[in-house]
Parts: structure tokens; C-alpha cells; sequence
């Protein structure tokens, strides 16, 4: 398989990192006081001279997702020639996994002509589970003993339980990027695909990447999958952004109004898009829309057709069946026979099915949970997770149970939950 660009074009040395400049100084200043490093590199990045930077024992980066995090880390370590010793959290549970690594680590001395080396703890957060009781006080231990520098990632290192962490370490925060810096990366990477990618394109990934690089770099290459090599605004239109909301008003006046089959059809790409309650509108919109009996008639009978497979896929989770649902109840119901020109502005009543549908707004809610946690663990969109990945997971999870189990224990639904959502 192809290297995934987030790594391809992941920056090799501390300029090829975006912005980021006040975590860049700060921890090229901590090295150069506390540690043996190059002197061009100092000359360059180390120049801050603080109490509070010199006394630190530790250095902790923190901020959201995807700004570059563990990028700097692995820049760092290339740019003064260290070795890394990297733990992710989510592998190493326990005080003694991470004693062993880290130990092995440091004892054994470095091929290849390294100049020291540093221990990276990457996402610390992760540690929150249980058994990781015991994690925390490991790392600290090797901060106040270990002679070499310690650097830790975490996106939220505000939880009380860090507090002694906090107090150890300078904690520095890498911002969100700006869209004008995730277009500039995005233009890069286009660059160097051999890929015409229009400014307002990228513009838009850039936008609903809400500052997550990686999420933007992810996109991009979903969009250019395949050996494409043109981007446009239209073909992320066709898919849909990341975020707007579409009310079900605006999805079915799309669909009714599209032009095309695959019109009506890519509403089903919106994020917003929610089937089950797409049926309950549409069931009570055909005749609203359709005042001819005639046109209304085929219009059910395509949206009774998607119901039928959805029953099925229902009772036997074929959810490969659901692509044929969704183009019978979005193209089928949008493109009938003699259609009439409609009215710029159509009153779509609000569905008096929806009030019995209440009592499953709680399943929706969760449902809703698990999209969102599964799109930002992945770094892809929510409209992916639902299109594509929630299938793949289901049928994960029909033959593994323990599937079900993990995301049970990071999400804290029940696992009977996660079943019925699957
Ligand atoms: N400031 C940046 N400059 C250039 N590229 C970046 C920057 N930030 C992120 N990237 C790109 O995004 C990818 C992911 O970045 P990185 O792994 O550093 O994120 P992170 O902040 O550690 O996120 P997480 O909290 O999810 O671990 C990198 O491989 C790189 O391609
Ligand atoms: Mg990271």
C-alpha cells in the first residue's frame, strides 16, 4: 500500500513544521540549557533563556489533534541527533511495560553514532483507563531519575489526575492551525502529488478541517485517491463538506430539486444525513411535493422498495444492501416520470411520525457518539465513519466479539448498546 501522506509529507526538521514557532523556541531553549545539542541548532531555535524553561525537569506539548504534536518531537530528535525512545500510551498500560521499554532504552547504547537520547511519552492522556493506575507514577519516576530529556504529548493534559505531571513539567500549546496555513500544507502536498488542486478546494478541507492538518492531509488524499489529479470545488461538493449541518428541510428541497440521479443521490454524503429520519420526512412529503396521484404513486412505491431492504438489512445486517436503499428512497423518489417544475419554496410539514420516534432518540444520540468518536480517533470524517467504516465495524465485530468491548470500554456505553448500534 502506498505511504499515507500525513507520513510522506510529515516535516523532517523544525522549519518544515507550520507555524508552531512558540513550542518550536521553547523546546529547542530547554534542550540547549539542559542538554548537550548542536550549536547551529541552538543558535537558531534555543535563544529563549527562562527560569521556568531551565528548571524544567520535563516538557509537556499539548493541544488539539493533528497541529503537529509528535511531529516536532521526531523533528527534534533529528535535528540534535538523538535517539528516540518513543512510548504511545495506548500500547504501554502498565508501570512495568513502560519501566521495561524506557529501561531497555537507556541502557542500551545507541548504534549509528547518536548524540544522546530523548524519551518521548506520546499522548499521556491515553492513559486513562483503570489499569493504568500505576502508568502515571512510572513516568514520573523516570522524569525525576532519568538523565536524558523527557518530552510528552497529550491533547487535554488539564485532567486533575496529571496535576503532578503539570507540576514537573513546562507545559507548552501548540495552537490550531489557521485555514490559511492548512491550504498552504494542502497546496504543498498537491505540489507534490503532480496534482491541480483549485485554491477554493482546498480551502474548503481546510475549513471543515477545523485546524487538524492531519484530518486536512487525510481528506486530500481521499479526494485525490485513485491516481487523481484533479481537484476541483465541485468534487467536494459531490461528496460534501465535513460540517454543515443541512436541516432536513434543505436535504429534501436537494433532493427533490436535483437535476440529476447522483444529485439526489450525494445527499446521502452529508454528514447530516440521518436515513431513518430521512424516511419518515420523505413519507410524509411525496404527496406535499407530488400533488399528482399518478407521480406520488411511483414515488412510494420506490420509497416502500429502499423500506423493504432496509427491513432486510435490519433482520440480517447485510448492510451492502443499504447503497440500493439509499438510491431507490434519494434518486428514485427524485426522479419520477413527467416530474412538474416545483416551486422555488415548498412547505414540508414536520413529520407527525417523528413524535413516536422520540422514544429513539437516545439510541440516535449514542449512535451519534460513537460516529463522532470513531471520526476523530481516525481522523476522518463523520461522513465516512457512517458510509463506509460503521459497516466495515459491524461485521468486525459479528465475528470478534472483543471489537465491541474496547470501543464498550473507551466510549462507556454498554456493550449491549454498542451491538444495537452497530
Ligand atoms: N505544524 C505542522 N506543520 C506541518 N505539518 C503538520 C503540522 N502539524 C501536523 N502536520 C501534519 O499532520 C500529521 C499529523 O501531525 P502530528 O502527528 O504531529 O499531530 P499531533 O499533534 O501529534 O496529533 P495527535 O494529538 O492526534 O497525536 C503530520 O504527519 C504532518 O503531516
Ligand atoms: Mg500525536
Amino acid at each position: 500500500m502506498a505511504l499515507p501522506w500525513i507520513e510522506k509529507y510529515r516535516p523532517k526538521s523544525f522549519a518544515e513544521v507550520v507555524d508552531q514557532e512558540e513550542a518550536k523556541y521553547t523546546l529547542a531553549s530547554w534542550i540547549c540549557t539542559r542538554y548537550k545539542a548542536p550549536r547551529e541548532f541552538c543558535a537558531r531555535w534555543g535563544k529563549k533563556r527562562d527560569k521556568e524553561i531551565s528548571e524544567a525537569k520535563a516538557v509537556l506539548l499539548a493541544g488539539p489533534p493533528g497541529v503537529g504534536k509528535t511531529t516536532i518531537v521526531h523533528a527534534l530528535a533529528k535535528e540534535i541527533n538523538y535517539e528516540l525512545i518513543e512510548l504511545n500510551a495506548s500500547d504501554v498500560r502498565t508501570a512495568e511495560r513502560i519501566k521495561q521499554v524506557v529501561g531497555r532504552g537507556l541502557r542500551e547504547s545507541s548504534l549509528f553514532g547518536y548524540g544522546g537520547k530523548l524519551v518521548l511519552f506520546d499522548e499521556v492522556d491515553g492513559l486513562h483507563v483503570k489499569e493504568d493506575l500505576g502508568g502515571l507514577e512510572a513516568i514520573i519516576e523516570i522524569i525525576e531519575t532519568a538523565k536524558v530529556p523527557v518530552v510528552m504529548t497529550a491533547n487535554n493534559p488539564y485532567d486533575p489526575k496529571f496535576r503532578p505531571l503539570r507540576d514537573l513539567s513546562l507545559v507548552v500549546n501548540l495552537k490550531k492551525l489557521s485555514e490559511d496555513e492548512v491550504v498552504e500544507v494542502l497546496k504543498r502536498v498537491c505540489t507534490g502529488e503532480g496534482a491541480k488542486c483549485e485554491e477554493e478546494a482546498l480551502r474548503s478541507i481546510a475549513r471543515s478541517s477545523l485546524g487538524d492538518l492531519r484530518a486536512a492531509i487525510n481528506d486530500l488524499q481521499m479526494y485525490l485517491s485513485g491516481g487523481r489529479r484533479v481537484l476541483t470545488v465541485d468534487d467536494i461538493k459531490r461528496v460534501g463538506e465535513r460540517n454543515p449541518q443541512l436541516s432536513m428541510f434543505e436535504i429534501l428541497d436537494r433532493v427533490y430539486k436535483a437535476r440529476w440521479f447522483d444529485e439526489a443521490r450525494a445527499v446521502s454524503f452529508n454528514p447530516s444525513f440521518d436515513w431513518e429520519q430521512y424516511f419518515v420526512w420523505a413519507l410524509e412529503s411525496i404527496p406535499v411535493v407530488y400533488k399528482e396521484l399518478e407521480l406520488t404513486s411511483v414515488a412510494y412505491d420506490r420509497l416502500s422498495k429502499a423500506d423493504m431492504f432496509i427491513g432486510r438489512i435490519k433482520r440480517t445486517q447485510e448492510w451492502e444492501l443499504l447503497p440500493y436503499a439509499l438510491e431507490l428512497a434519494l434518486g428514485g423518489v427524485s426522479q419520477v416520470k413527467n416530474k412538474p417544475r416545483l416551486p422555488p419554496f415548498i412547505k414540508y410539514g414536520f413529520p407527525q411520525r417523528l413524535l413516536l420516534l422520540a422514544r429513539t432518540k437516545e439510541v440516535r444520540r449514542r449512535r451519534e457518539t460513537l460516529i463522532e468518536y470513531l471520526a476523530q480517533n481516525l481522523h476522518v470524517s463523520q461522513s465516512l465513519v457512517r458510509a463506509e467504516l460503521m459497516y466495515v465495524l459491524s461485521a468486525l465485530a459479528r465475528h470478534n466479539p472483543h471489537v465491541i468491548e474496547r470501543l464498550s470500554k473507551s466510549l462507556g456505553i454498554n456493550s449491549l448498546d454498542i451491538k444495537n448500534l452497530l
